[in-house]
């Protein structure tokens, strides 16, 4: 399994793969298919759960996904989402729900949304021992103050902005940063301007690694697919294919045939 210095070090030698899990079936998958790290992502609420948005996901929920995961993987470095207003309030709740979510899953990491603002969680999570993820560029956690999911760091002060804050979660202690939906030359000069990985998802291909969600780049999950999302497979619709042919067989009485009968 990979550690935190081995992760810092593959910056500008080895890109970084991640993507995400729910749940132990999947995290097997992908371990077997060689990610170098998986991530319970809080997106679970929105593929697993059918909810709009990540905000309700509870700590309860990330819990289930990450003992789910960890369930399934043998040696995959394995970084929890920290759910909305786990952290945002104070030190101590983002210290006890970190601790909660290390202990309970048997993760590696944590990951945050956010900048300056949660300085002061980054450094005591990484003081009491545990690895931290940033995330910055769009922060999904957001939503309701962007009214949407906008690309991020358009202007010169937005992009200046971006670089601050992954120059400042750097300094706080961070072994990478995520980097959501901004546009390429921003990445660039964000994932440029500190010595940790910068993991990249609609951020371009200058970053040190990417990260998808992987029912996405499955084409498992059908409810929308943002522009930045390649579709290595059409999952949803092989599904239904193999649906439809169960479903026939059984109405017709092909299924069970004597080779599935005792
Ligand atoms: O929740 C999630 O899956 C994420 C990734 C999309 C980066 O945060």
């Amino acid at each position: 399994m990979l550690n935190v210095s081995q992760i810092i070090s593959m910056k500008s030698k080895k890109k970084i793969v991640i993507l995400t899990a729910y749940d132990s079936l999947m995290a097997s998958l992908l371990e077997a298919s060689g990610v170098d790290i998986i991530l319970v992502g809080d997106s679970a609420g929105m593929i697993f759960a059918g909810h709009d948005t990540t905000i309700p996901v509870t700590m309860e929920d990330m819990l289930y996904h990450g003992k789910a995961v960890k369930r399934g993987t043998k040696d995959t470095f394995i970084v929890m989402d920290m759910p909305f207003m786990s952290y945002q309030a104070s030190v101590e709740e983002a210290l006890k729900n970190a601790g909660r979510l290390m202990k309970d899953t048997q993760a590696n990491a944590v990951k945050l949304e956010g900048g300056e603002e949660i300085i002061p969680q980054i450094k005591a999570l990484v003081k009491a021992g545990i690895p931290v993820m940033g995330h910055i560029g769009l922060q999904p956690q957001s939503v309701n103050i962007y009214g949407g999911y906008p690309v991020q760091g358009e202007s010169e002060k937005e992009k200046n902005e971006l670089i601050k804050s992954a120059k400042l979660l750097q300094e706080a202690g961070v072994f990478a940063i995520v980097l959501e939906k901004t546009k390429k030359e921003t990445a660039k000069a964000i994932t440029k301007s500190v010595r940790v990985p910068v993991i990249g998802i609609g951020a371009g291909k200058d970053c040190d690694g990417q990260v998808l969600v992987t029912q996405d780049m499955l084409g498992f999950f059908e409810k929308f697919s943002p522009k930045f999302v390649k579709k290595y497979e059409n999952i949803a619709r092989k599904i239904k294919k193999a649906v439809k042919t169960y479903a026939l067989e059984v109405r017709t009485g092909k299924f069970p045939g004597n080779k599935n009968s005792f």
